[in-house]
């Protein structure tokens, strides 16, 4: 249970805000590389921590992410001309390049050089850097002097054919959908009847193990990019041994899934569009070999953990204003436990039903919500040391490296010290994986 201010703390993200301020030093995905498909291309509005803004591709090809709204009287840059290494404000011409510099100020002939005098240069909207990586673009929101290497994750590291990444948006706080993504104890019983069907989970044995304990132990562990949260269950044909699955937190807002026999990995980053909404970032990527034709199908179709969308956006089909086309029927008969079809919607419809932030002072944490407690823990002290000046977890590149693994291990072996081999691999290996 938390108290109102510290749930406060941990949920708002907005500019000032210590959770905000700590978001800002980490570069996060702001948007798919295929919104901007080429130079001169429409702008795509972004709206991220809060903040309203517009991104566009130049001529050059550089992106631009900067204030949405023309700085001569507030008319939103969606409108924009992309023309000539600017976007360019219908209203009065007002023109700024990727930077957010105005480079042309047409409707003021009188100032000096026709427009491009001392009040020109005096007008900057703000902007963020942007760098493209693994067919995302992602953003740093931060102090220049302070900006990180880029984000060294694994699926940003391998090939294009090897990743397939999507996102969708969750109506709600960042911090529930987080939980609920290292959140190993629900699997057994939402995820149910999705385990036995879903193209991209069928065939595990760890399947069964997860279906016959419903009460996991969890173990969490530090590491230098944040958290290792075990589960541990029992092995229905092996009282030696457990089943292991252990899910790295990567900061700020990064998982890994545990993998399922052959199947690709799976990795989510929740990324706070304002207090009460977030995107969900769900990436399928096999370390060791390209994704297969069947399985990039399965993941258009919105199996796994992907979602189908309502065309023409990044909201799901099943979303709040058709109450995720619950079917009561499938729910009685078992189909579905929670009555909601496919693995990522059964997930965002119960985070969403919480409200748009859960009130965090009339929960019940169990020993199952462990790995919760210490990743609200981490982000409360990353927040602290960010204000002190201190070093932030997960910030440099090597400390993101890092994988999910699943795996059996005799009873006496602490998974901290003998899956090392399968949560820090070369890259290029397969994964260990039940
Ligand atoms: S409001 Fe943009 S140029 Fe006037
Ligand atoms: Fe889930």
């Amino acid at each position: 249970m938390l108290t109102q201010a510290q749930n406060d703390t941990l949920t708002k993200t907005g500019p000032g805000t210590p959770m905000g301020d700590l978001f800002r030093r980490y570069w996060m995905p702001a948007l798919h590389d295929y919104e901007l498909p080429e130079p001169d291309c429409p702008p795509v509005r972004v709206k991220l921590l809060g903040e309203r803004l517009i991104a566009f591709r130049d001529t050059q090809n550089r992106i631009g992410l900067m204030d949405e709204f023309c700085a001569h009287r507030g008319v939103s840059l969606w409108f924009g001309r992309n023309e000539q290494n600017g976007l360019r404000c219908p209203y009065h011409g007002w023109k700024y390049d990727v930077t957010g510099q105005c480079t042309e100020l047409p409707s003021e002939g009188a100032d000096a050089d026709g427009g491009q005098g001392p009040m020109c240069k005096r007008i900057k909207l703000k902007s963020y850097p942007c760098i493209e990586l693994g067919g995302v673009i992602w953003t740093y929101m931060g102090p220049s002097e302070l900006q990180p290497a880029p984000p060294a994750l694994e699926w940003t590291q391998v090939s294009p054919r090897q990743r397939y990444a999507s996102k969708r948006l969750q109506e709600c706080n960042y911090l529930q959908a987080i939980e609920g993504g290292i959140d190993s104890s629900h699997v057994s019983f939402l995820h149910g009847g999705a385990l036995k069907t879903d193209p991209l989970f069928v065939g595990s044995k760890g399947n069964e193990y997860n279906d016959h304990d419903r009460m996991p132990f969890f173990e969490v562990a530090d590491f230098p990019g944040g958290l290792l949260i075990g589960a541990r269950r029992n092995v229905t044909d092996n009282p030696e041994q457990y089943y292991w699955r252990i899910t790295p937190f990567i900061m700020p807002s990064h998982s890994i899934i545990p993998p399922r026999a052959g199947h690709p990995l799976g990795g989510h980053v929740w990324v706070p569009i304002d207090d009460e909404n977030c995107w969900a970032w769900s990436i399928n990527y096999h370390p060791g070999r390209d994704l297969k034709e069947s399985e990039l199908a399965a993941m258009k179709d919105g199996k796994g953990i992907h979602v189908k969308y309502t065309p023409g956006t990044f909201i799901p089909l099943q979303n709040k204003t058709n109450d995720y086309l619950m079917d009561r029927a499938a729910q009685k008969a078992g189909v579905h436990y929670s009555g909601v079809e496919g693995i990522a919607m059964q997930d965002a419809s119960l985070q969403e039903s919480m409200g748009a932030v859960q009130d965090r002072t009339k929960e019940n944490l169990c020993p199952t919500d462990r790995g919760i407690v210490m990743m609200r823990r981490l982000l409360q002290q990353s927040a602290d040391a960010n204000h002190a000046g201190k070093p932030l977890p997960g910030l440099d590149p090597k400390e993101q490296h890092v994988r999910s693994c699943s795996l059996l291990l005799p009873k006496e072996q602490a998974f901290k010290d003998h899956a090392r081999h399968g949560l820090f691999p070369p890259l290029g290996t397969d994964p260990v994986t039940v």
